[in-house]
């Protein structure tokens, strides 16, 4: 674990020296309830503790929130901005050093923003935000059209699953939707009772998608035990990585933290538009 923080330092370094845009990672699942909001609140606060600037973007309304997460207050969202009552910098809420919240709604409310004058006011304000190195976006669970929409606006996508059979059915409906749309996906399996069942879901989704998808990409990021000090953290509404540093589960989410920053650094690819303004340009679909 000390290597693994050790080489996330070192990616930290290596970033703020090239000068990155902000890179936006979309958390995501077929099945609901499978540990996306768990997984986006501990992996922010991985990657502030090793010295990224990172904010968490709520774009589900369920009833575990990321505020709820992370034992904080929020009172508006960026509806509120998106409708021109709020200022972005009003709304975001500062949880620890380093780690920001921005409170979202869910994912069709704010794709009814996509006026033209509304967004035009919206990216006047998103210089104050590139210096975000990472925003990690908790969407819904399912294959509806909004959570598709902020998938493909991001930069990379994490699917979560469990081992369950129904999880895996849904996390394979979510992948065949959206390898035609993406062709780099990341598995995540979580809730595991060792990386050996990781690995035999991921065979079980990569045999399939390969007789069925064409052009089907998918990297096993990587496992999470099922770990009742999860359970106690989430009761608690603390982070388990902060709470619990020295488990398995917290090794396994610093092991991915890493693979996930280094494989990003790696993909990067030079677009003109970057940041903020690139993702919700294709959020709202104005290109
Ligand atoms: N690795 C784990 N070990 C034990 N329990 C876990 C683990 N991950 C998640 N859980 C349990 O699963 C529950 C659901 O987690 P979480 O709220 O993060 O899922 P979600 O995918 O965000 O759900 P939703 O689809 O409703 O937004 C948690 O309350 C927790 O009890
Ligand atoms: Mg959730």
């Amino acid at each position: 674990m000390q290597h693994q923080a050790h080489k996330l330092t070192e990616l930290v370094k290596e970033k703020k020296h090239q000068n990155f845009s902000t890179r936006f990672i979309a958390i995501t699942s077929g099945k609901g309830g499978v540990g996306k909001t768990t997984i986006s609140a501990n992996l922010g606060y991985v990657l502030a503790s090793s010295g990224f600037k990172v904010a968490l973007f709520d774009a589900d309304i369920g009833l575990a929130n990321l505020d709820v997460a992370l034992g904080v207050r929020t009172e508006d969202t960026i509806l509120d901005v998106l409708k021109g009552s709020k200022r972005l910098k009003d709304i975001i809420v500062n949880v620890s050093e380093n780690l920001y919240l921005i409170p979202g709604e869910s994912g069709e409310e704010i794709l009814k923003f996509g006026d033209d004058f509304i967004l035009d006011k919206f990216f006047e304000e998103e210089n104050m935000f590139n210096d975000f190195d990472y925003v990690i976006v908790d969407t819904g669970a399912g294959i509806g059209e909004s959570v598709q929409n902020f998938l493909v606006a991001s930069d990379e996508i994490i699917i979560v699953t469990v081992p369950e059979p129904s999880a895996i059915t849904d996390a394979y409906a979510l992948i065949k939707v959206m390898s035609e749309k993406n062709g780099k996906l990341n598995l995540l399996v979580n809730q595991v009772r060792s990386e050996k069942e990781a690995n035999s879901v991921y065979k079980k989704i990569t045999t399939v998608a390969s007789k069925n998808i064409e052009n089907c990409n998918i990297n096993l990021l990587g496992a999470i035990n099922r770990d009742e000090n999860i359970e106690k953290s989430i009761r608690k509404r603390v982070l388990f990585a902060k709470e619990f540093p020295q488990t398995l589960p917290s090794s396994q989410l610093n092991r991915i933290s890493t693979l996930i920053v280094s494989n990003m650094e790696h993909n990067m690819l030079l677009e003109e538009e970057q940041g903020f303004v690139r993702f919700f340009r294709k959020l709202l679909g104005k290109f």
